[in-house]
């Protein structure tokens, strides 16, 4: 154990078979939480059981996709009725396609990932959250939640998006006791690169041109890392905060 930081508390983690939310089910695992995690890819989630070896029978991993709100339903009734950490990981990249070549479907499934299945899953929590007298929701959100030169049009709105679901969840619910933040990562060495190849030459050229002051990759557990502990009583008193962890790149 790394640390008895989420000791007898119980989390859910999307996006969970690989990067950023399977070094998070990992971490928590290790600082003792009780995960329950979930991934469209079933394989991924392997990965992840292999990760955790001899701790592995301690979580639940479940596959399916949190755009459908039935599996958001099975994910939060599988534990069990009390949630105590909803950490919003699960997402995916827009190819870095700019506005005028963009299709509807790139951008609806772009929005459903990254937006509504965070609104869906954040949604879910919120009344075991309240009946429990509180809880804490860690969104990660990504340097394109606070530029537009970084990615797509479809990355850069949905990650905008998201930052106004998590200070409104700060605002509305903190009578509740619960928390929400979000966790702005910048390059990190994971799987999201299937999802990232530039499809439109010029918008990655222009990209490139905002990534010129861009740091070294992170391991994605040093975002995890944040995720916890935002997402621990260490930080009770913070909520609507805007974390950035990016090796400094935001500062430039
Ligand atoms: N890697 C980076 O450089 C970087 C930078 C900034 C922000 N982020 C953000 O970090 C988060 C995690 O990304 P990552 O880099 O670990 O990517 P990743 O591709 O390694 O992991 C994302 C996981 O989400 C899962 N997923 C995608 N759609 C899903 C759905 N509909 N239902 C359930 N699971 C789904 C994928 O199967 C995958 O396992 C994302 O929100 C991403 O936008 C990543």
């Amino acid at each position: 154990m790394i640390s008895s930081r989420h000791e007898g508390r119980v989390a859910v983690v999307t996006g969970a078979g690989s990067g950023i939310g399977q070094a998070t089910v990992v971490r928590l695992v290790r600082e003792g939480a009780q995960v329950i995690g979930c991934d469209l890819n079933e394989s991924g989630l392997a990965t992840t059981t292999e990760q955790l070896g001899d701790l592995s029978p301690g979580v639940t991993l479940l596959a399916g996709d949190i755009t459908d709100q039935e599996f958001v339903d099975h994910v939060v009734t599988s534990a069990g009725g009390r949630i105590d950490l909803l950490a919003n990981v699960a997402g995916i990249m827009d190819h870095f396609v700019p506005l005028g070549d963009l299709d509807d479907e790139l951008w609806e499934r772009v929005i459903a990932v990254n937006l509504t299945a965070v609104m869906r899953m954040t949604r879910a929590v919120i009344p075991g959250m309240k009946a429990a007298g509180g809880g804490a929701i860690v969104t990660v959100g990504s340097k394109a939640s606070t530029s537009g030169g970084t990615s797509g049009v479809a990355y850069t709105s949905s990650k905008h998006g998201v930052l106004g679901l998590v200070r409104h969840v700060a605002y509305f619910y903190a009578p509740d006791g619960i928390r929400s933040n979000a966790v702005l990562p910048g390059p990190v060495a994971t799987g999201i690169g299937a999802s990232s190849a530039p499809s439109v030459p010029w918008a990655m050229e222009r990209a490139m041109l905002s990534m010129a002051t861009m740091g070294a990759m992170a391991e994605p557990d040093q975002i995890a890392s944040a995720v916890s502990w935002l997402g621990s009583d260490e930080a009770a008193n913070i909520s609507g905060a805007i974390l950035t962890s990016d090796g400094g790149w935001g500062a430039a």
